[in-house]
């Protein structure tokens, strides 16, 4: 079964079906589980059966007895021993936080009226699109884009339960419960599944404590489990049903990088959760992975865009990021060594290496004439013939969510300078909303790099003869006008808030929250829209994507809520803001 240039990756504990099949007695009970798994798939029932007090539907296909056709012969487990201690994340406030009642108030007020957004967006997924995976805003009608699993709604458990709607939480968790992961597609995205579906499920159970939807976590990290079965153990991007299910499943040579590294908290969770150490076993060989090929690329101490899965050969690609296609890749690291209790050392030292590595090549401060002390993090790429690298100065809105990795990484590895780097960043984004008519940042756009991340003088003839003169002062020019109802720009001054206290963080919060209410609200919910760059109203998209309701409005909701409302000592978020008990935190439940 192995093929030998895949011998390269770490093959100790691990074997091989043809070694399996050497062993009699092995075959033996995997013969005897192949007929009882027909059985069950034969009769397995489909009603509802009364489970943990909902009406709960079995998935009609059992992923978990589902023999690996590449089994693992010692399954590396969860590391074990009391968790070490990590430095507080969170500003002080219970010491020095003291707003006065006409500050609690308009805190008070805000909430509501983020929690109103989301009341809006909610009933009208629920009259329009029960059970799709999205609402059309502007038209009413619904949208089928990730496998048909109800992914708004499972996407938005958490959110319902931290904004205290709690009625709707239970009319969606019965919903939930409900879901069967057969579907007439023929495969699904195994990233965005994790991050939303599973990622959901889980921080739901968390919050909330109710067993079914646990239950229904695990069958579907069973599903996801399954496309980790290839002959390398490393995972696939879409899963093909049918392959799966015939074990024939194969890595591939170019997926994009977070993609198929991105399951690290998620399976953690679920083997803490569940004490099964596959889960674990699967992510950790991933993350061996990463920490072999660190080293190995065009730029040391990064992963490109793309991986190369079945060789693990990462010398030849020449791009890199923060932003699309790497984002998680990176914002994983620290967020695994809290959630395995800083017992597991591999994720600080990549950690270390990796943020270095970034703020000598992908960070860039923008040359501007107010001289703003802010940072954007840009797309680099290697020249393939001379290795020379070249940063342009384009960012994206999807890469503001490293302020609040720096934040926190700064925060947990107790690193002052990464802790700046986070508000710089955070604030940079905060002044691309600023800067544009409506009031929010468009999805791609360029600047002028400086030279030194400490700044460079205002050229005003450069900006005359290479900038755009219908833009504010210092951008070359708009390259995505889009807003899609994103997140990461108040998710990072949302970290940054908590780990600083410092209310005008909140402020900015409030101004990005009404610009983007102002531009995207619809007579039915929120949309995207076409140009951020159009003041006085430009084009809907009718595009509501689940993120909407499960991070951005959460992101907001949360920065002018009580700081122990999902504290991040507590909490690790994923990348979808689905917040997982971390095990320190699992006193203080
Ligand atoms: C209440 O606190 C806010 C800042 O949090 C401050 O601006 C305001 O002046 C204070 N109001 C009173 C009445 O003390
Ligand atoms: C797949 O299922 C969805 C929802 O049940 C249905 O709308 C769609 O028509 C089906 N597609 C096919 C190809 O059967
Ligand atoms: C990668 O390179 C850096 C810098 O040369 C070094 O400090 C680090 O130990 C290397 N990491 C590995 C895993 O070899
Ligand atoms: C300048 O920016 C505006 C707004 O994004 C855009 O419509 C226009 O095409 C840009 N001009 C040039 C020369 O790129
Ligand atoms: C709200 O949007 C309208 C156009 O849609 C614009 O004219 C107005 O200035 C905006 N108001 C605020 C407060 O952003």
């Amino acid at each position: 079964m192995l093929v030998d240039n895949a011998a390269w990756f770490d093959y100790t504990n691990y074997s091989t079906t043809a070694a399996l099949f050497r062993r009699p007695i092995r075959l033996l009970s995997l013969l005897g589980g192949i007929a009882i798994f027909y059985i069950l798939v034969i009769f397995v029932p489909k009603a509802p059966e009364t489970l943990y007090g909902f009406k709960y539907v079995k998935s009609s296909y059992d992923w978990s007895a589902l023999p690996q056709a590449h089994p693992v012969a010692e399954l590396t487990p969860l590391p074990t021993g009391t968790p070490r201690s990590i430095p507080q994340v969170q500003y002080d406030f219970a010491a020095h936080y003291r707003p006065n009642s006409t500050r609690l108030d308009v805190l008070a007020e805000r909430r509501q009226a983020v929690k109103d957004a989301c009341r809006k967006s909610w009933d009208s997924y629920k009259k329009y699109a029960w059970m799709k995976d999205e609402l059309k805003p502007v038209s009413g009608g619904s949208k089928t884009t990730l496998a048909g699993w109800a992914a708004t709604l499972v996407d938005s458990l958490d959110t319902l339960w931290i904004m205290d709607m709690k009625d709707d939480f239970y009319e969606a968790t019965a919903a939930a419960v409900t879901i069967d992961w057969e579907t007439n597609e023929t495969s699904f995205n195994t990233f965005e599944t994790t991050i939303r579906h599973l990622g959901g499920l889980l921080a739901a159970y968390d919050l909330s404590k109710e067993r079914a939807l646990l239950q229904k976590a695990i069958e579907l990290g069973d599903m996801l489990y399954a496309g980790f079965d290839t002959p390398n153990r490393m995972p696939v991007f879409w899963m093909d049903f049918n392959q799966a299910k015939r074990g024939k499943l194969q890595p591939n040579v170019h997926d994009p990088t977070s993609s198929v590294t991105s399951s690290g908290p998620e399976f953690t969770r679920l083997a803490q959760l569940t004490g099964d150490s596959k889960y674990y076993d699967a992510i950790d060989r991933v993350a061996r992975f990463l920490q072999r090929t660190q080293n190995t690329t065009k730029v040391p101490g990064l992963w490109p865009t793309f991986l190369d899965m079945e060789f693990g050969d990462l010398t030849l690609e020449n791009d890199f990021t923060l932003g699309a296609l790497a984002d998680s890749t990176y914002e994983y690291l620290a967020k695994m060594h809290v959630i395995v209790g800083g017992l597991e050392p591999m994720y600080e030292t990549m950690y270390r290496q990796a943020m270095a590595t970034v703020i000598d090549n992908l960070l860039f401060r923008p040359m501007l004439p107010e001289q703003d002390d802010i940072l954007f993090t840009g797309d680099l790429s290697v020249d393939a013939a001379t290795g020379e690298k070249t940063l342009p100065g384009d960012s994206q809105h999807l890469a503001c969510f490293a302020g609040g990795l720096f934040g926190l990484g700064g925060k947990i590895f107790g690193i002052q300078e990464h802790v700046d780097i986070g508000g710089r960043i955070a604030k940079g984004c905060a002044w691309a909303y600023d800067a544009m008519p409506t009031g929010v940042m468009p999805e791609l756009f360029s600047l002028f790099p400086c030279t030194s991340l400490d700044g460079c003088a205002w050229d005003e003839d450069k900006w005359e003869l290479k900038g755009n003169a219908t833009l504010a002062r210092g951008f070359q020019n708009v390259d995505d006008a889009r807003y899609l109802l994103r997140p990461e720009a108040i998710e990072s001054i949302f970290v940054m808030y908590r780990i600083t206290g410092d209310e005008q963080y909140q402020e900015t919060a409030w101004r990005m929250f009404q610009s983007i209410r102002n531009a995207t609200e619809t007579d039915l919910a929120f949309s995207s829209i076409s140009a951020v760059t159009t003041a006085g109203g430009t084009a809907k998209i009718d595009s509501m994507e689940s993120f909407w309701t499960a991070e951005t409005l959460k992101y907001f909701y949360l920065v002018f809520a009580p700081p122990d409302l999902i504290s991040l000592d507590q909490y690790v978020l994923n990348t979808e803001a689905h917040p997982l008990l971390r095990p320190t935190g699992a006193t203080g439940s």
